[in-house]
């Protein structure tokens, strides 16, 4: 009687299994060396406040400090009208290394993250699951430690943008500006 839940049950862990093995992980991903400062390269995104905004997205840094109880707080500053306004949210550890999750405490909007890929002295690609007002959404990040990034790494984020079902249309490589770009604190 009870064999059909648990076959149930067994397919349901094998998607999920799947599910997460489709996206990579930045093995042996150590949290402390993610931390401190960088500049947005990338960004690739299918979500309708994305494509409304990409034309006047420019490059923005973002500060990584990591907090007592092992989150992160993710703390970035762009120019908005002749000002540079920093916003921080707090990325939640998960389970597995490399795996963050943010609630925002106004929308209840809850978003996942994944360092897919880093070496923590160069560059970081990003993976997000977002959703907002019930719209889900898909997003590549690229981080750099400067502000460029030489061309092998931008045609690697291109290709995890790619891989993750995003469109050539949906990927951005940000404008460089000198707006904004002093160490926030
Ligand atoms: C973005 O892409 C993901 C993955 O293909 C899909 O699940 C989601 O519905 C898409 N969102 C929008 C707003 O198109």
């Amino acid at each position: 009687m009870k064999a059909p839940f648990t076959s149930f049950l067994v397919i349901a862990l094998g998607c999920l299994v799947q599910a997460q093995a489709e996206t990579p992980v930045q093995s042996d991903f150590q949290q402390y060396q993610f931390t401190g400062r960088w500049f947005s390269i990338g960004l690739a995104s299918n979500s309708s406040w994305f494509q409304e905004n990409k034309q006047v997205m420019k490059m923005y840094t973002t500060v990584v400090t990591p907090t007592e109880d092992g989150s992160l707080e993710v703390s970035s500053t762009y120019p908005k009208l002749d000002q540079c306004e920093t916003r921080k949210t707090l990325f939640s550890q998960m389970e597995q290394p490399g795996h963050f999750s943010y609630t925002s405490p106004r929308s209840g909007n809850y978003d996942e993250f994944l360092v897919v890929e880093t070496n923590y002295e160069e560059y970081v690609l990003l993976f997000a699951k977002m959703s907002n007002v019930g719209e889900t959404s898909t997003m590549v990040m690229l981080y750099g430690r400067s502000k460029q990034l030489q061309a092998d790494l931008l045609e690697k984020f291109t290709q995890v943008a790619l891989a993750e079902g995003l469109t050539q249309d949906d990927i951005l490589i940000l404008p460089r500006t000198d707006l904004c770009m002093a160490e926030s604190v």
